[in-house]
């Protein structure tokens, strides 16, 4: 059923004309949403990708080009190692599930994130579902896996900086603008809208260079409980900001 089936007014809950082109969401709140119910964090995981699967498809009918997800952060790893494993079978079974779906919606499937510490059948998945999904032109689902914002800035870095060193790069070319590609080699723009649920207020790491002029939307309700409507709410939401990126409003 698509979005405009499930919620026939979502076209008056937000102005379709003026959505945002790249939304991320840090999609927090499983561990607690599981912890109120009694059940395992990990059953609290597993209720999340129901809503990834929900949002993105969501964000596909809403003609959104780009979503990023943020999944798994490179802090993570300091979590309780069977929610690790579980997060890592979690990825697996999302992409074998989904990838056929996620292909006949023409949706692009691409990573953020390293993939060192990843284990070879996780990666091997990710590689499936990227090559599947590549020639796909709708929406780009970007998930963010093993990511951390510093680190692939630093690694951007230390890449462009061989590169001049080897003279493969001109020092002179060093713009703002090849550090950009280099950071986004999937050509990903910056971030108009980010949301994070759960009600915590801070961006743990989640793409500090290209959320620079992101209107940031927080809702206390705990990725579980975050529907096509709760999605809707935060797109109007980012409808009544403005934004000026360091100018002046339009008279
Ligand atoms: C977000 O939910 C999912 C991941 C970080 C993988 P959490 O697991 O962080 O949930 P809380 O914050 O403990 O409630
Ligand atoms: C951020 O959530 C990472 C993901 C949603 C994947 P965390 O729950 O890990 O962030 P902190 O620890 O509360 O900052
Ligand atoms: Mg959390």
């Amino acid at each position: 059923m698509s979005l405009f089936e499930k919620i026939p007014h979502a076209g008056e809950m937000v102005d379709l004309s003026r959505l945002p082109d790249h939304v991320g969401i840090i999609m927090d709140g499983n561990g607690r949403w599981a912890k109120e119910r009694g059940y395992s964090r990990l059953r609290g995981h597993r209720a999340g990708v129901e809503r990834l699967h929900d949002i993105v498809a969501a964000t596909s009918d809403l003609k959104i080009p780009y979503l990023t997800v943020y999944a798994f952060s490179t802090e993570n790893w300091k979590r309780p190692q069977e929610e690790v494993s579980g997060l890592m079978r979690l990825l697996i079974e999302y992409l074998h599930r989904e990838l056929a779906e996620l292909c006949a919606n023409n949706i692009r499937i691409v990573f953020s994130g390293e993939e060192e510490h990843i284990g070879p059948r996780v990666r091997e998945a990710m590689a499936t579902a990227a090559q599947a999904s590549a020639p796909n032109t709708g929406t780009v689902l970007n998930i963010a896996f093993n990511y951390g914002g510093r680190q692939a800035i630093a690694a951007a870095a230390l890449r462009l900086a061989a590169k001049a060193v080897s003279g493969e790069v001109p020092a002179a070319d060093l713009t703002p603008e090849l550090f950009e590609a280099e950071l986004n080699p999937n050509g990903l723009p910056d971030f108009d809208l980010i949301i994070r649920t759960s009600g915590e207020y801070r961006l743990s790491n989640f793409f500090p260079f290209e959320s620079a002029y992101a209107e940031l939307v927080f809702t206390p309700v705990y990725w579980p409980d975050f529907d096509e409507r709760e999605y809707l709410k935060a797109i109007a939401e980012f409808q009544t900001r403005s934004r000026r990126f360091g100018g002046v409003a339009p008279a």
